[in-house]
């Protein structure tokens, strides 16, 4: 098993590029099944994620073509609509494939989907279940797996009782299928949803107001597929933000899109970062002093719960009391206990909130990586930390981040897999 060995302090310098949304290509690549036309996908980001949603894809029998950071998909060769139980335990984004599959097969199979320790514990699928049973699918469950069947998908009027990224997306793509017009209501407003809804436009399906919290879709006979780029990746944007000001480090942050990080910059605003932005670059100056600044996490626009582990790292080096309070995740905030065991001042008032008194000196220390963005937390963690830390599990890592220690490495950062 490989881990990363990170020696700090480090002062890191220059420029680095984002890659593409993971939360953007894993809609991307089931939607393919909504048209038998071959899409092409630009900007893919080179991630375990990805390697599994293709796996996926391809266990259906769809033909693929990838090739560095572009892929070429056909899936008129789908032959199966059952999903592949022992792939869809690796990862929660495969419930993805469902509506998709639905809507142009007409019937599928899944299992309830794996996935990390966030999700551990069954991550409920409720509001899929029931958004599949407001299109008229039949659904039946037994030996661990979910039968769902229609004779044609009808168009509904959903409203969500919770706001879910992909419980909204599954409905949007179901709905381009589905005979008549559908309104989808309390819906997530993620900038993942508004690129996937404009992709699936561009390819004749009629889908308005995405990116708001009511979307109408009016249902189609077929879409056809065009190539589609896969938009920046604004939690790796946010994460290498935090990067640079937690090693107090000049950065230049490329290929990426500023006002999808908007809640971060606001907070950067009154913690004392100053940075500058221009169409497609976020520039982080040097900075002294930091001063504490409470979060919530909070669906889209709001500040993401995807940046809450980056910034309580951020916070313990911060003068004063911050809270940091969890809404969305049960589990998100556990990995605390690791940044006490390297120094920090961290008390868990519950699960969902915990309170730093900053600053606090960062000592190395050997840890283990509970989820992708606790992951990524600890390495910011151990690059201003005195002394060698040592991250156990960084496959978790991997799974989101394309090979990180190697793009560290060109902009200064002490980091190998070993
Ligand atoms: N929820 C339910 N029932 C459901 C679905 C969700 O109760 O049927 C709950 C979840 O347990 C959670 C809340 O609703 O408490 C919101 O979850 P949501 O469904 O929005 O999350 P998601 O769509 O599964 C996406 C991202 C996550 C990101 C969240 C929130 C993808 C593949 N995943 O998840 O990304 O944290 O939205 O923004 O798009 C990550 O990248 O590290 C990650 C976890």
């Amino acid at each position: 098993m490989s881990k990363f060995l990170i020696k700090g302090p480090n002062k890191l310098k220059g420029e680095i590029t984002v890659k593409g949304a993971k939360n953007s290509a894993l809609k991307i690549i089931p939607a393919s099944i909504l048209s038998s036309d071959e899409i092409k996908i630009t900007n893919l980001p080179k991630i375990e994620d990805v390697d599994k949603a293709m796996e996926l894809l391809s266990d259906l029998g769809a033909n693929i073509d990838k090739k560095e950071s572009q892929a070429k998909i056909s899936t008129d060769t789908i032959k199966k609509t059952d999903i592949n139980p022992k792939l869809a335990n690796k990862f929660r984004a495969s419930i993805m494939f469902v509506g998709p599959l639905l809507a142009r097969f007409k019937e599928v199979s899944f299992p309830h989907p794996g996935g990390c320790v966030i999700g551990a514990g069954g991550r409920p699928i409720d509001l899929f279940i029931e958004g599949f049973k407001a299109f008229g699918a039949q659904i039946e469950q037994s030996d661990g797996l979910y039968r769902l069947k229609t004779e044609g998908l009808k168009a509904c009027r959903h409203f969500f009782p919770l706001i879910s990224v992909t419980a909204t997306e599954t409905f949007m793509m179901t709905a381009v299928l589905a005979e008549g017009t559908t309104i989808l209501e309390n819906c997530a407003m993620e900038p993942e949803i508004k690129a996937l809804a404009d992709y699936l436009n561009s390819c004749g399906a009629q889908i308005e107001e995405a990116g708001t919290p009511n979307i109408t879709i009016k249902g189609v006979k077929r879409i056809t597929a065009k190539d589609f780029r896969v938009i920046p990746d604004r939690i790796e944007t946010g994460s290498f933000a935090i990067l640079a000001a937690m090693t107090k480090s000049e950065l230049k942050i490329t290929d990426c899109e500023p006002e999808h990080v908007k809640a971060l910059l606001v907070a950067f605003d009154k913690i004392g970062i100053k940075f500058e932005t221009g169409k497609d670059y976020i520039k982080i100056f040097k900075n002294k002093k930091l001063i504490a600044n409470s979060i919530k996490t909070h669906e889209y626009p709001g500040f993401p719960t995807d940046l809450q582990s980056p910034y309580t790292v951020l916070m313990t080096q911060a003068e004063g009391i911050s809270i940091i309070h969890e809404t969305i995740y049960d589990r998100r905030l556990l990995f605390v206990d690791m940044l006490s065991q390297m120094g920090a001042n961290i008390v868990m008032c519950d699960p969902h909130r915990v309170v730093i008194n900053g600053p606090s000196k960062l000592y190395g220390k050997k840890l283990t990586s509970p989820d992708l963005r606790a992951g990524i937390a600890m390495i910011i963690a151990a690059l201003s930390a005195e002394g060698t830390t040592e991250i156990d599990n960084i496959y978790q890592i991997d799974r989101g981040y394309e090979n990180i220690d190697e793009r560290l490495a060109t902009i200064g950062a002490n980091i190998k897999r070993i």
